[in-house]
């Protein structure tokens, strides 16, 4: 079976996770600090700050940047479920966008549409999300949000590795020269895996400072900061050693070392899984290219994308064949695919608190959209095996080059 995605260990990453366990730190040890410092060193940022997933990622960032109630955040309705979540943990309410049917991307028109719809004036952030690894276009999407004077977080969970052009030159993903914080996971089917993980990157020492603090229950040690100074301080002046203080609640949203420890051991490779991912990914839209326009690859970066999701648009309807049928008949060929995403506007929850919304192009994305197998595991005979098992489902085989010719 060939999954659509999972993790790729190595020896160095589980003896790496094997010192730990050897060591005097499972948690809040020195594995945390080091990951955190590569990862801040592999996006370009001066602030990494680790924490349990990536939903706690986003949630840190709505706390870290003072949303709350009365307080309304444009989310892409082409996301995951956590997007759009993480605004309703901190009791504010969420303006679904839509997004460009071709690539799933927030884009500068459709953020501008969901501001007028309902108003600006009660916005105060934007999430935008880099869909599959593609750096969204952060340059125009930060120009509105400048425009408007709103916050701006990147949900990156799909795209570390990847980059994207901001004011006429390349930026990593998680640089943040155009938003005010970035979030990352480390899922497992992610190109870099921590079992669970995510981090908040930003180059503002606030923001930093306070996502550290909420995801140790709102904690803060820092003598400079105590507001009790009787309970905080010894006669002699100097701080009691025992005593911290919560000014407000936070969340235990730690990483462990022995997450860190794996989440550095993978870093390393970063390079390594991109280039093998963007090799992988050109060799299924060089066999792909005789099933068009049946089948579509979502537009990408190439040399810039975090490659996270090998995605297609397949025009199931047209084909007279349902996005079910296709799934079930590649598994039964051993290929693993998956749907990201039914657009979170039309989940239960939301659709019940906002109604019925209209947003054409995730609609038209999602109903074409198959995420493909695409993982370090894969050999290139794999992408020739699934693009021969897609065509073959479809009725289309016949249409695809070769893998010889296929190969280059
Ligand atoms: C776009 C996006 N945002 C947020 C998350 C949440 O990350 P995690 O699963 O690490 O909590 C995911 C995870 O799949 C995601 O794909």
């Amino acid at each position: 079976m060939i999954p659509y995605g999972c993790q790729s260990i190595d020896e160095d990453d589980i003896a790496a996770v094997a010192d730990v366990l050897r060591g005097d730190f499972l948690t809040g040890g020195p594995a945390v600090d080091r990951f955190e410092a590569a990862l801040a060193a592999a996006v370009d940022t001066p602030h990494a700050v680790a924490c349990a997933n990536g939903t706690a990622a986003l949630h840190l960032a709505m706390m870290a940047l003072g949303i709350g109630p009365g307080a309304t955040v444009v989310v892409p309705s082409l996301t995951f479920l956590a997007s759009a979540n993480a605004a309703r943990y901190v009791g504010a309410e969420v303006r679904f966008a839509d997004v460009d049917p071709e690539t799933g991307l927030l884009t500068p028109d459709t953020l501008e549409v969901a501001l007028q719809r309902g108003g600006a004036a009660s916005v105060h952030a934007v999430v935008v999300v880099h869909l599959n690894g593609r750096c969204a276009d952060l340059d125009g999407i930060s120009k509105v949000t400048q425009r408007y004077g709103l916050k701006l977080v990147e949900d990156a969970c799909h795209a570390v590795g990847g980059a994207g052009q901001v004011a006429g030159r390349r930026a990593m993903v998680g640089s943040c020269p155009a938003s005010d914080l970035a979030c990352f996971s480390f899922h497992p089917v992610k190109t870099i895996a921590m079992g669970e993980g995510g981090a908040v990157t930003t180059r503002s020492q606030e923001i930093a400072d306070r996502v550290r603090r909420m995801r140790n229950h709102g904690m803060t040690r820092d003598p400079e900061t105590f507001l009790d100074r009787e309970e905080g301080f010894a006669p002699d002046g100097s701080p009691n050693p025992w005593y911290y203080e919560m000014h407000e609640p936070g969340f235990n949203y730690r990483a462990t070392d022995i997450h860190c420890a794996l989440g550095e051991s993978q870093l390393r490779k970063l390079p390594v899984f991109l280039a093998r991912r963007r090799a992988l990914a050109a060799r299924y839209n060089r066999l792909l290219a005789g099933l068009a326009p049946a089948v579509v690859p979502v537009p990408r970066l190439a040399e810039d994308d975090g490659w996270h999701l090998y995605a297609v648009l397949i025009d199931f309807a047209g084909l007279g064949h349902s996005r079910a049928d296709v799934m079930r008949g590649l598994r039964e060929r051993g290929i693993g695919t998956q749907v990201h995403y039914f657009p979170v506007h039309r989940q239960p929850y939301y659709r019940r608190r906002y109604g019925a919304l209209d947003l054409p192009g995730a609609d038209a994305y999602y109903r074409c959209q198959l995420s493909l197998p695409l993982h370090m595991r894969m050999a290139e005979e794999d992408v020739d095996r699934v693009v021969a098992a897609l065509a073959d489902v479809l009725g289309l085989a016949g249409e695809v080059p070769s893998s010889r010719a296929g190969a280059a």
